[in-house]
């Protein structure tokens, strides 16, 4: 089972995150809840830091905050001194809002609108990344508009296989995402040949949930000759060479468990070695992973209702949320593990099925999980649920999203709070 860091189990069998009981936690906000453990997430960002300072100290990490958005979490990482990778205006705003590092946001997205690139550069983003020729035009026009000077780096489409879900893979040829190596070199040479604008370097991202360290490598090959070319023929150098995010984490016991140190260590080696071979000076190495960041910090506790027996074929319980607030399980198939709160040090008894209160048939969280007995009002904590739930919420069913509370040392602190029906209904003319 992978707790946060701060979790345990009492003999009791209560479970506590971050000193605070998941029950009382429960009774205090509501349910469902996002609990986030803030010593998980400052563990793993320096994880991330301390291993680039070892490895590549000439480095950034920034938190790809599509993975958490809310500016309680984006303060949280910024003061572990993380810059941020936003990917939309609204991204940027709740940036903005978590008083976040202006020069250490980094500004994504594969279609951004001429107001999102005029809030950018008004705001003061640090660096752009274009995801396309057009981008780097109207990013060069915005910019002489505003009279700026912007630094821009390409999102550059490696060409290389992760081996991931379909849905989370974007660094194959056939791919929506970014410049493809053969039309790099021409596409720096029109940045190099527009006003307003400064060559910041190359980018790519080429999927999530990767536990394979062979795919950065092929990646940080493709980057590296391209920066070679780019050199050679323009005469630029990459100030920076950013590779995205993508590490995976360990969600049930079957998955593997990577260690962030090696596969820092295993890139900046490799960057390394290929800065040798091509003769390039070494690029600052940015790093903007999301998920390893904020995975592993949360659990969702949902209250327990009707446990349904159909007799030789499944039990199911029923809690009080389920897809609307976590839809990786209908969307990419993901697995989960659970434990049941005030009864988490007793043996697992029967097998359920974890089915959520949305109106579909495939509004399940967990298939077939053996728990200890379940009753109505049981609090049943999901876990790893840090990344990719609370931003990719909905309201189906005009389901309200539920709050967020941070955890540390006995204390809770409310950092979103729960939607209202009158938040549901707020723009309903
Ligand atoms: N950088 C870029 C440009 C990205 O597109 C992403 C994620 C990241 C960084 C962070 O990747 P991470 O370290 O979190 O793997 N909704 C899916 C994941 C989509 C990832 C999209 N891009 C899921 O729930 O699995």
């Amino acid at each position: 089972m992978n707790l946060p860091v701060s979790a345990r189990i009492k003999d009791n069998g209560i479970l506590e995150i971050g000193g605070c009981d998941a029950a009382e936690l429960a009774a205090e906000f509501g349910t469902p809840l996002y609990v986030i453990d803030e010593s998980t997430v400052v563990k793993k960002c320096r994880q991330y830091n301390d291993s680039l300072k070892k490895h590549y100290p000439d480095s950034l990490v920034i938190f790809a905050c599509k993975a958490f958005c809310a500016a309680g979490i984006l303060k949280l990482v910024h003061e572990q001194g993380l810059g941020v990778d936003v990917s939309t205006s609204g991204e940027l705003y709740t940036a903005l809002k978590g008083s976040c590092d202006t020069n250490k946001l980094f500004f994504h997205g594969n279609n951004k609108s001429v107001s999102e690139i005029a809030f950018g550069i008004k705001s003061g983003v640090g660096t752009f990344i274009a995801d396309n020729t057009d981008e780097i035009r109207m990013i060069s026009d915005e910019a002489l508009r505003q009279g700026s000077e912007v630094k821009v780096m390409l999102r550059i489409n490696p060409g290389v296989e992760a081996h991931t879900h379909d849905y989370i893979r974007t660094g194959m040829t056939d791919s929506k995402f970014g410049i493809s190596k053969e039309d790099a070199l021409k596409a720096v040479s029109l940045l190099k040949s527009l006003k307003g604008l400064e060559f910041a370097g190359l980018h790519s991202h080429i999927g999530s949930q990767i536990f394979e360290k062979q795919s950065f490598c092929a990646e940080i090959d493709v980057l590296a000759e391209l920066a070679s070319q780019i050199k050679k023929s323009l005469g630029l150098d990459c100030a920076s060479l950013d590779l995205g995010g993508g590490i995976g984490i360990r969600y049930t016991s079957q998955d593997e468990d990577p260690c962030i140190e090696d596969f820092v260590e295993c890139m900046a080696v490799r960057l390394k070695e290929n800065c040798r071979r091509h003769k390039l000076k070494e690029p600052r190495l940015i790093l903007e992973p999301g998920r390893s960041i904020i995975a592993e910090a949360g659990v969702t506790l949902y209250e327990a209702g009707a446990v349904k027996e159909i007799p030789g074929i499944r039990k199911y319980v029923l809690v009080d949320g389920g897809m609307a607030d976590n839809p990786r399980p209908i969307l990419y198939q993901a697995k989960y593990e659970a434990v049941v709160a005030g009864k988490a040090s007793q043996k697992p008894q029967e097998t359920y099925t974890i089915a959520g209160k949305a109106c579909e048939s495939g509004d399940i969280l967990i298939k077939d999980i053996k728990l200890p007995k379940i009753e109505r009002g049981d609090i049943i904590a999901v876990l790893c649920t840090g990344a990719y739930n609370y931003s990719m919420a909905s309201n189906y069913n005009r389901l309200p999203r539920p709050a967020v509370v941070a955890v540390r040392d006995g204390r809770p602190r409310l950092i979103v709070k729960r939607e209202t029906n009158e938040d549901l209904a707020r723009n309903d003319l």
